[in-house]
């Protein structure tokens, strides 16, 4: 379908031509200044230049031939040569009802769906997730969603990192709190038993407590280094643990990232790529990329026009001990074998921005990743307090996810209970609904690379751009609609696309308006990687609904052809809303 933009700019074009100018300065952009008029083509300044004309005298020739056009309610040539436009009520009326019949609202897909990992969570095994996981989660969820909606294969890896010092030290401690254990037996060659002998918050404590004593204790620490190595070289008891912990790690972080509403079609772990180091090395070293340092295999990765030197790239360090570049680079390696990507994508702290240059040099000087996979960091920003640090609890820990959402639920929940006319459970669901929305929200409408700050008073509220609004807006319409339903309506779920009426009241154009920026939105959210688009997109929209909704009698309205057509521009505007939030990873309840 074509955009109304595109459509304007058919019929700007072949003005251009017909008055004799070229028709590439025919191009349309939305006003910026919506007090005078909606669109705008500064395409006669341009031409000024090529026929040495004033660009007013361009302008006016080109909106002579213009003015006559259906399309326009008004067009006009103003110094020093621009061209307003107001479009006409029909031509509005007609791209609402194109909203409404066609597939997306009208959105097209890319042309050719291509195949797209995206590497986003990020959470490592046996660590509580915390809400240093939150922005890789929320973010990386939205723009698979939106990748998904433009029609590309894109499958989400959540990349546990499994393959760290952190087993090695949660066996050490467990080895010197259940000595007896048969898997620190070297001589024990039975069955090792199927359930864990831990649970989830035992692994939760144990962690944190071996991690600090390991700072104080050097050959505490040496033990879990030497525990980590013997893991990984396969020891029986050793793996029989990790494979416990692991289990117990992924049902807790399933249940997590569950009521987050984030959802991973692949569980792989960084351990998993393990298999496909050594051919690696042995490639990178017979290219001649890979050469010995200081004892460490290293490949270059200075480029002409680099601002800052780049240190190269460790492969494997002095003790042979691959590296989180080493597996980053095998799991590309295992990634195009497996799903031969036209790109990854990565979500991570972008104070990981060095590591992934690095990385991404490497596999491309090397040919791990092909010549046209793209490989795509998103590096974001950190999540502060109201005091400008990092998000942090009463004490000083950092906070887990957990305990941030139950937190953000209870501040909503509170919120609610003004005149509430629904039952307890249903108040405690929509707390959490609406809860997740104020977080995710409040994440997704700053760039991914800023910090922000959570501001739980700012995000839990219903007023302002935040997603408890954006929820409301959504909610007011749904009560409207049962109303009408109420009193005899019918509302069907998709809208009655021939009952829509043209506007003929501001705040009513103003609405279509704005609709009309879905499709443009969702390409840009989708081509610039940025779900914020998206937000203020949504925001936009529901104060123009919200205007449209104070300035005029919807099911009071007396002109019963009227109503009936303000309901299915209702039905539009929520089911673009809903749309919306659900690329962005939340849903609205029925009632708030
Ligand atoms: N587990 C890592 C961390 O906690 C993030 C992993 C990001 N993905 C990657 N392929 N390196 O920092």
């Amino acid at each position: 379908m074509k955009k109304l933009t595109e459509q304007l700019e058919e019929i700007v074009k072949a003005g251009f031509e017909r008055a004799g100018y070229d028709k590439k300065y025919g191009f349309i952009s939305v006003s910026n200044r919506p007090d005078l008029c909606q669109y705008q083509c500064n395409g006669a300044m341009a031409a000024a230049k090529e026929y040495h004309k004033a660009p007013i005298q361009i302008a006016g020739d080109v909106v002579e031939g213009l003015r006559e056009n259906s399309a326009f309610e008004k067009i006009e040539a103003v110094n020093p040569g621009f061209i307003n436009i107001t479009v006409s009520g029909e031509l509005l009326r007609q791209a609402g009802v194109q909203m409404m019949t066609q597939e997306r609202f009208g959105l097209e897909r890319s042309a050719e769906p291509r195949s797209v990992v995206i590497d986003y969570g990020g959470p490592n095994v046996a660590k509580p997730l915390h809400v240093g996981h939150l922005r890789s989660a929320i973010i990386g969820e939205s723009i698979k969603r939106i990748y998904r909606y433009m029609g590309d294969h894109i499958l989400g890896d959540v990349h546990l990192g499994d393959w760290g010092l952190q087993i090695g030290l949660i066996i050490t401690e467990l080895k010197k709190r259940q000595p007896e254990l048969p898997y620190f037996d070297e001589s024990f060659e039975g069955e090792y038993p199927e359930e864990a002998p831990f649970t989830i918050s035992d692994l939760e404590e144990i962690y944190p407590y071996a991690s600090g004593y390991s700072k104080e204790h050097e050959d505490y620490l040496a033990e879990a280094q030497e525990a980590t190595v013997r893991l990984q070289e396969g020891n029986r008891g050793y793996r029989a643990l990790y494979d416990h912990i692991l289990n117990v790690s992924v049902v807790d972080l399933k249940k997590n990232y569950e009521k987050l509403n984030v959802e991973f079609d692949l569980w792989k772990k960084e351990s998993d790529a393990q298999p496909y180091i050594p051919a690696m090395v042995e490639k990178l070293k017979a290219d001649g990329l890979a050469y010995m340092s200081e004892g460490a295999l290293v490949v270059d990765v200075t480029e002409e026009g680099d601002k800052k030197e780049l240190p190269p790239c460790i492969i494997l360090k002095s003790n042979g001990a691959s590296l989180y570049s080493t597996t980053d680079l095998a799991t590309i390696v295992e990634r195009e074998k497996l799903f031969a990507p036209k790109e990854i994508i990565y979500l991570a702290d972008k104070r990981q921005t060095m590591h992934f240059t690095q990385v991404f040099r490497v596999a491309k000087k090397a040919g791990l990743a092909g010549d046209d996979t793209e490989l795509t960091f998103i590096g974001f920003g950190t999540m502060n307090g109201k005091d400008g640090k990092p998000f942090k609890t009463r004490d000083g820990g950092v906070l887990r996810l957990e305990t941030l959402r139950e937190d953000t639920s209870t501040e909503v929940y509170k919120k609610i209970q003004e005149n509430r006319d629904y039952e307890e459970a249903e108040a405690r669901e929509i707390a959490e609904k609406v809860g997740l929305a104020a977080i995710k929200y409040g994440d997704l409408s700053n760039q991914a690379s800023k910090d922000y700050i959570f501001d739980m008073e700012r995000f839990t509220s219903f007023e302002g751009n935040t997603g408890p609004y954006i929820l409301y807006t959504i909610v007011r319409i749904k009560s409207l609609l049962a109303k009408y339903e109420q009193a005899g309506g019918r509302v069907s779920p998709t809208g009655e696309s021939e009952k829509l009426l043209a506007p003929v009241q501001d705040s009513e154009t103003g609405l279509y308006l704005t609709l009309c920026k879905f499709a443009d939105t969702v390409e840009a959210a989708y081509s610039e990687r940025a779900p914020h688009k998206i937000c203020q997109f949504i925001y936009e929209l529901s104060e123009s609904f919200n205007r449209f909704y104070h300035e005029n009698k919807i099911l009071a309205n007396e002109d019963e052809e009227r109503k009936t057509s303000y309901i299915q521009l209702l039905v539009l505007v929520k089911n673009v809303l809903e749309q919306c939030v659900e690329l962005l990873g939340f849903s609205a309840p029925d009632r708030m």
